[in-house]
C-alpha cells in the first residue's frame, strides 16, 4: 500500500465514522442538527479524499460538479418550504439513485472498451447496480411529479397493471442473464436500462401522493443499496459504508411508517390507496349531518387558562396552516400563568417522518415539551384539556374500536380521554384517510372551526386577558 493509499483508507474511515455517529445524533431532536453537521464534514472528507484519487476522477470535473452542483443544492435547501421538502427528498434521492445508475453504465462502457474485467464478479454488481439505480431514479421522479403536481396525486391504475409490471421485470432478469451469459452489447444493455426506468415509472404511478412519503423512504434505501453496490463495482471502501448506511436506514424508516400506519408496504405499494373516491372506502363525511358542539375562542381561553395541564396534538392541519408559531406563543402564554404544557407527538402526524417535530423546533418549542405517542398516551387520563390542532386520523378513536374502519389497528394519540378536547380546523372534512371521526361528535369535544394560524393566534391573545 502506497502512502496516499493509506492516507486515502483512513480519510474514508474517518468519513464512515462521521456519519455514524451523524445518524446516531439524527435519531434526537436536540442533537439532529449537530448530527447534520458531522455527517456533512464527513461528506465533505470523502469528496476532497476521492479527489486525490486518481483512478476516480480528476480535480477539474470535481469542481465543476460542486460549481454546479453546489448553489442549486444550497438555494435549493434554502428556499423550500417545510411543505414542499418531500418533494425535495425524493428530487435529491432520484439523483442519488441516477449517479449510483450512470456510474455502472460508466463501468460498463469500459467492459467494452477493455479497460475493466468481465468477470461475473465485476459485471454483476454493474448489472444490480444499474437496474436498482434506475428504479430508484425514475420512481423518484414521479414521486415529486405527484407532489408538486405536475400530474394527479391520485393513484393511476389500469387493467393487468400487476401483469404489465411483472412482465417488464422479467424482461429484466432475461436481459441480466444475456449479459451475464456474454451477450455484452450496447442494445442489451440499453435495453436494460430502459427496461429498469420504465418499471420505475409503473411501479409508482399506482400509488396515492400522500403515501409518498413511505414510498420515497424505500426508494431511499433502493439508492443506498444501488450506491453500496457501485461500491463494490469501484472498490471504494465510503460508497460500501455510506450506501449501506442509507439502505439499512431507508427500510428502517419505512417499516416504521409502514407500522405506524397500520398498513404493510404490500398495502403502500400494491393498495392505489385513495383511488376511490373517499366517500367509498369508510363514511366519509361530506354532506352529512353530524350533531358537533362548537366553541367560541373565549369559550377555550377560558378552559385553558384556569387548566392545570394542557396537552396538544399537532397534525398535517397545522403545518398548513404554518400555525406553530401562534401555538409555540399560546403555549408560552399559557404557561406564564402557571398552566402545564406539553405536546404529543404521533409517529406519522403529517405527511412526512418528523414533520411535527421539524416544525415545533422551528418555532423554538422546547424538546423537553414534546413527547412521543407512547410516552403521552398514559397522561391524557390526567389531562385538562386536550388542543386537537389540525390533526384529525392519528386521534381518530375508530382505530381502536371500529374493526371495519380503514385505520382500524393503527395506534393512535388518546386525546378523547382527556377531560375536555378542542379540535381546530375549518370543517367537518376528513384527514388523509378519507373517514369520518367519531372524537368530533364525543360529548367531551367542541370544535373550534377556522384556519388553525387564525384561531389560534386569537386564543394565544385572548388566553391573556381571561
Ligand atoms: P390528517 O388526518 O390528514 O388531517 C389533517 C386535518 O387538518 C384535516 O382534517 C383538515 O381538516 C385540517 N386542516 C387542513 N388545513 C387546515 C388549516 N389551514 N387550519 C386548520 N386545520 C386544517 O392529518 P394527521 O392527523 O396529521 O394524520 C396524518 C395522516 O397522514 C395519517 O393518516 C397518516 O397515516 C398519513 N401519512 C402520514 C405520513 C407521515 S410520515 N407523517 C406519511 C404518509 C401518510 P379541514 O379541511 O376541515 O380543515
Amino acid at each position: 500500500m502506497t502512502l496516499t493509499e493509506t492516507l486515502l483508507a483512513f480519510a474514508y474511515l474517518i468519513t464512515g465514522v462521521l456519519f455514524i455517529i451523524g445518524l446516531k445524533f439524527l435519531s434526537s431532536p436536540a442533537h439532529a442538527r449537530t448530527g447534520n453537521t458531522l455527517a456533512a464534514v464527513g461528506m465533505l472528507i470523502g469528496v476532497v479524499a476521492t479527489g486525490f484519487d486518481t483512478h476516480i476522477i480528476t480535480w477539474p470535473l470535481i469542481v465543476i460538479g460542486a460549481v454546479i452542483g453546489a448553489p442549486i443544492g444550497y438555494f435549493g435547501a434554502m428556499r423550500v418550504k417545510m411543505t414542499a421538502m418531500p418533494q425535495m427528498v425524493a428530487l435529491f434521492n432520484g439523483a442519488g439513485g441516477g449517479a449510483a445508475a450512470l456510474v455502472s453504465c460508466g463501468e460498463f462502457l469500459r467492459i467494452l472498451s477493455g479497460d475493466q474485467s468481465s468477470d461475473a464478479s465485476t459485471l454483476v454488481p454493474i448489472i444490480l447496480s444499474t437496474i436498482i439505480g434506475s428504479i430508484s431514479f425514475a420512481g423518484s421522479l414521479v414521486a415529486f411529479a405527484k407532489l408538486q403536481e405536475l400530474m394527479t396525486g391520485r393513484p393511476i391504475t389500469y387493467a393487468g397493471q400487476q401483469i404489465v409490471n411483472g412482465l417488464i421485470a422479467l424482461t429484466i432478469v432475461g436481459l441480466s442473464v444475456a449479459l451475464v451469459l456474454g451477450y455484452l452489447t450496447p442494445p442489451v444493455f440499453g435495453g436494460l436500462v430502459a427496461a429498469a426506468l420504465i418499471l420505475g415509472v409503473l411501479a409508482v404511478l399506482p400509488i396515492g401522493g400522500a403515501d409518498m412519503p413511505v414510498v420515497i423512504s424505500l426508494l431511499n434505501s433502493f439508492t443506498g443499496v444501488a450506491v453500496a453496490i457501485t461500491g463494490f463495482v469501484l472498490n471504494n471502501t465510503v460508497l460500501i459504508i455510506s450506501g449501506t448506511l442509507v439502505g439499512a436506514s431507508g427500510t428502517l424508516l419505512t417499516m416504521l411508517m409502514a407500522k405506524a400506519m397500520n398498513r404493510s408496504i404490500g398495502n403502500v405499494l400494491f393498495g392505489a390507496f385513495g383511488a376511490a373516491p373517499a366517500s367509498a372506502g369508510g363514511a366519509a363525511s361530506a354532506g352529512k349531518q353530524t350533531s358537533v358542539r362548537t366553541a367560541s375562542i373565549e369559550d377555550v381561553a377560558t378552559m385553558c387558562a384556569y387548566a392545570r395541564s394542557v396537552v396538544i396534538a399537532p397534525g398535517y392541519g397545522m403545518a398548513v396552516a404554518q400555525a406553530q408559531h401562534a401555538v409555540r406563543e399560546l403555549s408560552a402564554n399559557l404557561e406564564k400563568r402557571g398552566v402545564d404544557v406539553q405536546f404529543a407527538i404521533h409517529p406519522v402526524a403529517g405527511r412526512m417522518p418528523g414533520h411535527m417535530n421539524v416544525l415545533l423546533a422551528e418555532a423554538n418549542v422546547p424538546y423537553s415539551q414534546l413527547h412521543e405517542m407512547d410516552e403521552i398516551n398514559p397522561q391524557f387520563e390526567h389531562c385538562d384539556v386536550a388542543l386537537v390542532i389540525g390533526a384529525n386520523d392519528v386521534t381518530n378513536p375508530a382505530a381502536r374500536n371500529v374493526p371495519s374502519s380503514p385505520i382500524y389497528g393503527m395506534p393512535i394519540l388518546d386525546v378523547d380521554k382527556a377531560k375536555a378536547v378542542i379540535v381546530f380546523k375549518r370543517s367537518m372534512a376528513t384527514g388523509f384517510a378519507g373517514i369520518d371521526n367519531p372524537l368530533f361528535e364525543n360529548p367531551k369535544t367542541s370544535m373550534l372551526f377556522g384556519d388553525a394560524k387564525d384561531t389560534v393566534t386569537k386564543l394565544a391573545q385572548a388566553v391573556n386577558t381571561v
